[in-house]
C-alpha cells in the first residue's frame, strides 16, 4: 500500500465484550454483552467518517478502541499503518484526541478556559513563550472571537455551542492528526449544532484531519461526513461514500433507519417503531442480528450472519439479499469468497 493510501487510523476487526453480572445469590454468574463484533473502519486524512446507529449499537465503544481507552478482545488498531501499541500512551493521545458529548461534564467548572487550554500545551510542549497567544491562537481557530475575552471565562460563563468549541481548542491544543468526536452535538440545541459541524467542516478541509464522527442522525452524517458506516446491534452492516449510502441505501437496516429521520419533504409517518427493538446484546439473535426486525426476513438469515457484499464501488452491504439465491441455495458453494469467513466465525460462536 502506497502512503498516500494508508489511512491515518485503523481499526481491523474490533471485537469487544463486556462482562456483566447475571442473577443473583447463588445463581449470579458473569455473561458477555457483544458490544463490538468484528468491526473494520479506516479514518483517513482531510475525510470525515461517521458511524450511524441506534443508542446501543456500540458507537462509542468503537470510537473508544480507536482512542486506545479501552482495548479491543479481538482485532487490531493501526496508527498510520503501525500497529498501535496498548494503551493510550502520551504520544498516542497527541495524534488522536476526543471531542466527547457532554461539553460540561469535560469542562472543569472551576478552572478559566486558558488554564483548560494551556494544561495540554504545556504537558505536550507546545507553549511558545508568549502562552497567551498560543491560547488566543486555538481560540481563533474554533471561532472565538475575541479570543483574549473568551480565555477569561469560566465554562458556566459559555453557551452549549462555546463550550464545544473550547473542547474542540482542548483537543487541538496537542496538534493530533485524529479526532474522534463521539455525538459532539446532540447535547447543543439545534440552532447551534450546524455551526459545529462547519467548525469539523473546517477542519478537516483546511488543515486536513482525519475525523471519525460518531452520531445516531444520519441527516447529519450525510451533511458533514464523506462515508458513513452504519452500525447495528455491535456489527457494521453498511459501508458506502455518503451520498450513495443515502440516496440508495442498500440493507434493509439502513433503509429503515432512513425512514425513520426525520424529513420536511415527507407526509407519512416513520415507520421505525412497529417492527421491534434493537436486541439484547447479552444474546444476539443468530444469523444476522437484525433478522428480527427486517420486512424481507429469509430463513437463511436465521441461522447464517451474511457476508459484506460489494454491492457498488467503495459500498458495502451485509445482507443475504444481495447474494444470489441460486448461489446461496447450494450449500454455501458459489456464494462470495467472503461469505465462508464469515459463516465458520458465526458458527464457532
Ligand atoms: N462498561 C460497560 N459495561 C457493560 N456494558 C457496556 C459497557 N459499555 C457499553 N456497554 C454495552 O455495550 C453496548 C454498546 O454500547 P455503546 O458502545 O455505548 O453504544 P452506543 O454508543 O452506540 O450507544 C450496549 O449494550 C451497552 O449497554
Ligand atoms: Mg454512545
Amino acid at each position: 500500500m502506497s502512503a498516500a493510501t494508508t489511512p491515518v487510523l485503523e481499526g481491523r476487526n474490533l471485537t469487544k465484550y463486556f462482562w456483566v453480572k447475571q442473577g443473583r445469590g447463588p445463581f449470579a454468574r458473569r455473561a458477555p454483552v457483544h458490544a463490538v463484533d468484528n468491526v473494520s473502519l479506516a479514518l483517513d486524512a482531510g475525510k470525515v467518517t461517521a458511524i450511524v446507529g441506534e443508542s446501543g449499537a456500540g458507537k462509542t465503544t468503537v470510537a473508544r478502541i480507536l482512542a486506545r481507552i479501552i482495548q479491543p478482545d479481538q482485532g487490531q488498531v493501526f496508527l498510520a499503518g503501525k500497529p498501535a501499541p496498548k494503551g493510550r500512551s502520551r504520544s498516542y493521545a497527541a495524534q488522536v484526541q476526543m471531542v466527547f458529548q457532554d461539553p460540561f461534564a469535560s469542562l472543569n467548572p472551576v478552572h478559566r478556559v486558558s488554564y483548560d487550554l494551556l494544561r495540554p500545551l504545556r504537558i505536550h510542549r507546545f507553549v511558545t513563550r508568549d502562552a497567551d497567544a498560543s491560547v488566543n491562537e486555538l481560540l481563533k481557530r474554533v471561532a472565538l472571537n475575541p479570543p483574549a475575552q473568551f480565555a477569561a471565562k469560566f465554562p458556566h460563563e459559555l453557551s452549549g455551542g462555546q463550550r464545544q468549541r473550547v473542547s474542540i481548542a482542548r483537543a487541538l491544543a496537542v496538534r493530533p492528526r485524529v479526532l474522534i468526536a463521539d455525538e459532539p452535538v446532540s447535547m447543543l440545541d439545534v440552532s447551534i449544532r450546524l455551526g459545529v459541524l462547519n467548525l469539523l467542516a473546517d477542519l478537516r478541509n483546511e488543515e486536513g484531519l482525519a475525523i471519525l464522527y460518531v452520531t445516531h442522525d444520519i441527516a447529519s452524517a450525510r451533511y458533514l461526513a464523506d462515508t458513513i458506516s452504519v452500525m447495528y446491534a455491535g456489527q457494521l452492516v453498511e459501508s458506502a461514500p455518503s451520498a450513495q449510502l443515502t440516496d440508495s441505501p442498500a440493507h434493509p437496516y439502513t433503509q429503515l433507519l432512513i425512514s425513520a429521520a426525520p424529513d420536511p419533504d415527507r407526509t407519512s409517518p416513520p415507520h421505525l417503531k412497529g417492527r421491534g427493538a434493537p436486541p439484547s446484546l447479552l444474546a444476539p439473535p443468530s444469523g444476522c442480528r437484525f433478522h428480527p426486525r427486517c420486512p424481507y426476513v429469509m430463513d437463511i438469515c436465521k441461522s447464517q450472519a451474511p457476508p459484506s457484499i460489494p454491492v457498488a464501488p467503495g459500498h458495502v452491504s451485509a445482507c443475504w439479499l444481495h447474494v444470489n439465491p441460486a448461489s446461496r441455495d447450494a450449500s454455501g458453494n458459489g456464494v462470495p469468497a467472503t461469505a465462508g469467513s464469515a459463516t465458520e466465525k458465526e458458527t464457532k460462536r
